[in-house]
């Protein structure tokens, strides 16, 4: 997978995320060895980007389709990193990270403690019906004082390159007109994240237009 990142073809996807970056190095400044997860993992820009900063401290655990997160596994293990996990879901229609998130939290709190994140990065499907399940686990899986940095928060399919109905016609039989203009990971962070009193709004260099969001959960 990770040969992707010097091919053009897939430049859009091919640096790493800055913020991401940011943070992992505010987490490293508290925690000399944080456990930290990145949901939706492209091409592995961001994830070798973790790697290197954990340079082999804590874990780091990725989330994605399965075959998407072995191949992944593979070339991070080749590269010398194994202090990684990876949570591969199927292509079925309705399965997706989110599950993956649930499965997990609903076995961690059979047992103490349920938090276990100090960083996550949630970077999917950016859609609703698997990005709200998937904010629900994260906000839970995350320790005190940890963050969350939510991508794609100006992202509508209305301004997509591939969804966009005049690309994707058949979009309108999935997604309502409001469902197509509207930021759907803005809707999930103004109803689950701005108004809990236990996550604050973490500033990360945006001054209009953001692209993404970040909090951090309350100690
Ligand atoms: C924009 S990419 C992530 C980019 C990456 N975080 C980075 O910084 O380079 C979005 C990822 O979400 C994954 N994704 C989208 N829908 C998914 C689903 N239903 N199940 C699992 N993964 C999904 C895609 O496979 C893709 O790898």
């Amino acid at each position: 997978m990770l040969e992707r990142l010097t091919d053009p073809r897939f430049r859009a996807i091919s640096q790493p995320s800055p913020q991401a970056i940011d943070l992992i190095r505010r987490v490293l400044a508290e925690h000399s060895a944080p456990v930290v997860a990145e949901i939706g993992i492209g091409i592995g820009a961001t994830s070798v980007a973790l790697c290197e900063l954990l340079d082999h401290r804590g874990e780091a655990w990725f989330f994605d389709f399965e075959e998407r997160v072995n191949e992944l596994a593979t070339d991070l293990r080749a590269a010398g990193y194994q202090n990684i996990r990876v949570m591969g879901n199927s292509r079925a229609t309705y399965d997706s990270y989110s599950w993956t998130l649930a499965m997990l939290l609903r076995r961690r709190r059979s047992a103490q403690p349920v938090e276990l994140f100090d960083f996550i990065y949630l970077d999917g499907a950016h859609v609703c019906h698997h990005d709200t399940l998937a904010t629900v686990c994260a906000k839970e899986l995350l320790k005190r004082s940890g963050y969350l940095l939510m991508d794609d928060y100006d992202w509508t399919i209305a301004t997509s390159p591939t969804m966009r109905p005049s690309v994707n016609p058949t979009i309108r039989q999935h997604y309502t007109e409001e469902q197509i203009e509207l930021s759907h990971v803005e809707m999930i962070c103004s109803l689950l994240l701005d108004t809990d009193p236990e996550f604050q709004r973490v500033p990360i260099g945006y001054r209009t237009r953001e692209h993404r969001r970040a909090y951090r959960k309350l100690g």
